[in-house]
């Protein structure tokens, strides 16, 4: 098989092999199940515990207000509905550009008449308009919940939480912020962020796939959506998925451990792909903001729409390369993201997004780069 080049790592990342070691014994020898009262199960909970130990340390919460899911779009779900049906959220405030672990929720919740939904307005950049949700929260007369993600999977704009917990605290709404981007990416102290809730999963940081995390602040109590057990202390019912939560916690403290020196150096695969790409397509644009308040790990150019660039994606697979034509969590279709059809209403261009991790290299940017003028 040929070298391929894999620029989707917002898509999902490579699982670390010292991730992988991590989790072998509880899919072999150590199989217990957690809520067993032997040795085995013991072993199992041990592993759970000191799991939610190290991430509760890193995070700045407790260990009780975390709860293991099987992913970000569960630990959304949850957060979203249990709002609406137990804490008598009414008004939800998000934006258009969520991801749809949290769009597809509100608007289920909306179709069948519980809450009402208010979409906050974006900058020309792509960032929330902090302004536009100040006042949808002043004007807003029923129990409220914000739901905003803190980094966008597809353009990689970054949102001040701490700011918009601010906000939520003096019009005491809720907060949620999906930080499937951004934890284990950057330092998160939750407790500075005011959030009451936070979605958060493994395989974005070199974890394993249907490992999630769901952060609960202590002030506010919901009943399970997943009922049929007591497991995460009655909050989330299932056999614990030992393995993917002691992958969890590993990769998190992998990511943790070199934090500062992997997210210089992505930087710089990214920075650098920007400006070789400027200079080979003086024609080019970029979704979103391509500054510092942008992941590190996301550049989303924007191609002029022609025969060649339509096809742009596809030539770049037959030639090895792997990227996204939006966002590879939902459709992968070119064009056809909600992301960029709310950021650019009409505008006809072809979004590409490469997203870095540390195993690439700039011999690697060179090579897209001369691929993409070659197609172009
Ligand atoms: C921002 C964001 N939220 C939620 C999800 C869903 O997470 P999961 O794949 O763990 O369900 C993804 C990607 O898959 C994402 O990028």
């Amino acid at each position: 098989m040929m070298n391929r080049i894999y620029f989707d790592n917002a898509a999902t990342t490579a699982m670390d092999p010292l991730v992988l070691e991590s989790m072998m014994p509880y899919l072999g020898q150590q199989f217990g199940n957690a809520s067993s009262i032997h040795s085995y199960g013991r072993e199992a909970r041990t592993a759970v515990e000191q799991s939610r130990k190290l991430l509760a340390e890193h995070l700045h919460v407790k260990p009780g207000e975390l709860f293991f899911t099987g992913g970000g779009t569960e630990s959304t779900t949850t957060v979203i509905h249990c709002a609406v049906r137990d804490l008598g959220v009414r008004h939800i405030i998000t934006s258009p550009i969520e991801h749809h672990a949290t769009l597809y929720n509100v608007q289920f919740l909306q179709s069948l008449g519980l809450i009402q939904i208010s979409y906050v307005e974006l900058t020309q950049d792509g960032h929330i308009d902090l302004v536009d949700l100040e006042q949808k929260l002043a004007s807003s007369k029923e129990k409220t919940l914000v739901s905003l993600m803190h980094a966008n999977n597809e353009i990689g704009n970054i949102t001040d939480i701490v700011y918009v917990g601010e906000l939520c605290e003096k019009y005491q709404a809720l907060f949620h912020s999906d930080t499937v981007q951004t934890m284990a990416h950057f330092h998160l102290d939750l407790k500075k962020t005011k959030t009451h809730f936070v979605s958060a999963s493994a395989h974005k940081f070199h974890g394993p796939k249907g490992s999630g995390l769901l952060y609960i602040n202590h002030d506010v109590q919901i009943k399970p959506l997943i009922h049929g057990g007591g497991q995460e202390r009655n909050m989330r019912a299932g056999t614990e998925n030992v393995a993917g939560i002691v992958g969890f916690a590993k990769a998190f403290e992998l990511s943790m451990e070199h934090h500062h020196e992997d997210a210089v150096y992505i930087r710089f695969l990214k920075d650098s792909m920007l400006e070789k790409l400027r200079e080979s397509l003086p024609d080019i644009q970029f979704n979103g903001d391509t500054s510092e308040r942008s992941l590190y790990t996301v550049l989303n150019a924007a191609f002029p729409l022609n025969e060649r660039s339509e096809m742009l994606s596809i030539q770049l697979d037959i030639a090895g390369i792997c990227v996204s034509g939006g966002s590879a969590c939902s459709s992968g279709a070119q064009g056809g993201s909600h992301v960029i059809k709310a950021l650019h209403p009409g505008k006809s261009l072809v979004p590409i997004r490469f997203s870095f991790s540390k195993h690439n290299t700039i011999a690697e940017i060179e090579t897209v780069v001369s691929k993409i003028s070659e197609f172009l």
